[in-house]
């Protein structure tokens, strides 16, 4: 199969309704990552995207709607606190878990009775599900357990052959996956940090736990138990203190030749002033926006990736760091 990539217009757009009307998967962007979307009512198109992926079948999907869709068709027992949640931050990165009506496919939730929803900002998605005016199942559109893709040639990489289409909308803006929030209790409970943070939901919604996954537990949200967004070569993650143990590191393997690269924001990397470094820039949205980009460019120059964890920890440093932890496979 070859794999075109095409500007959103009417004729890419007529194109990934028919794909997607067949039973077929088209990837698509979002402000956060690009997205592996496929009917949520057609469980042969559902399950065909964990196959495209390799992704287990335990991790449930999100099912993007457009900014108009009536979710009360999709889901019940929508709180108070998620209305005005919905109100503040929507259409944007936050996906919020309610219970689910049964509508879509069970393989959207590997039979979970619970159902993740999101309304995505980037125009181009609105535009996408508008098009379609059906609820999109969509995954990251990277193969599963690599680093997800914030452009449309990081889709074509993994995916070249396996698709037929990606719609392209240029880089994402925010770069790491949306906030999960699970709806179904009391109060919100974090699942997924991410642009969305913490902080933010709880002056919305008065109060807001975060979920915190203990290895060997039943995950509340399956995604959370596996390794991801590693990318393909020896990674390692040191905490903002120990940065000049990670420079004593990074010297030690460039005398012996290996190709170390330092990861770190801008700050960083003008005290370390290292020569080989992956810089993510200076600002906290920056950062999140260039994590991705910049592990797939250090997998492809890169023997060993040394990635500094940012100093502050929480707002969208808490999403950032929950990545570079699994990017690295890191328990720091
Ligand atoms: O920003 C995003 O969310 C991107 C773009 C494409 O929208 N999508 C994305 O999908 O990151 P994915 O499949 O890579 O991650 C979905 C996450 C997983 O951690 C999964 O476990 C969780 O959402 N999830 C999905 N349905 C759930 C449910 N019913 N209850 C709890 N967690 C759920
Ligand atoms: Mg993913």
């Amino acid at each position: 199969m070859n794999t075109k990539i095409s500007e959103i217009d009417e004729s890419s757009l007529k194109l990934s309704k028919e794909i997607i009307e067949d039973g077929g998967a088209v990837a698509f962007p979002t402000e956060t990552v690009y997205g592996l979307g496929a009917n949520a009512f057609n469980t042969a198109a559902v399950e065909n995207i964990f196959k495209i992926k390799g992704r287990p079948n335990d991790n449930p999907l999100i099912v993007h709607v457009h900014k108009d869709y009536d979710l009360s068709a999709l889901v019940d027992f929508v709180p108070d606190y998620a209305v005005k949640l919905a109100k503040a931050f929507l259409p944007g990165p936050l996906t919020m878990v309610y219970k689910s009506k049964g509508k879509v496919s069970p393989a959207v939730s590997c039979g979970l009775e619970t159902l993740a929803v999101r309304i995505p900002s980037h125009e181009g998605a609105q535009r996408f599900l508008k098009y379609l005016n059906l609820p999109i199942a969509a995954p990251s559109a990277n193969v599963s357990k690599h680093v997800s893709p914030t452009a449309a040639e990081h889709v074509f990489y993994d995916l070249n052959g396996k698709i037929e289409l990606i719609l392209n909308g240029g880089k994402c803006s925010g770069g790491i996956e949306s906030t999960v929030l699970d709806c179904t209790g009391e109060a919100p409970v974090v699942l997924r940090s991410g642009l969305i943070t913490r902080e933010m939901i709880e002056k919305v919604a008065g109060s807001c736990a975060e979920y915190v996954y203990k290895e060997g537990a039943a995950a509340r949200s399956p995604g959370m138990k596996y390794k991801h967004y590693s990318p393909a070569c020896r990674t390692s993650l040191y905490a903002y203190e120990e940065r000049f143990a990670a420079l004593a590191e990074y010297k030690s393997e460039r005398g012996r030749g290996v190709k170390a690269f330092i990861l770190c924001d801008n700050q960083t990397a003008t005290e370390l002033k290292a020569e080989y470094v992956l810089n993510l820039g200076s600002t906290e949205n920056e950062i999140a926006a260039n994590l991705y980009s910049k592990l797939r460019e250090g997998e492809g120059m890169a023997d060993y990736i040394i990635a500094i964890a940012p100093e502050k920890q929480n707002g969208v440093m808490a999403g950032v760091m929950n990545r570079l932890k699994k990017a690295c496979g890191s328990n720091l």
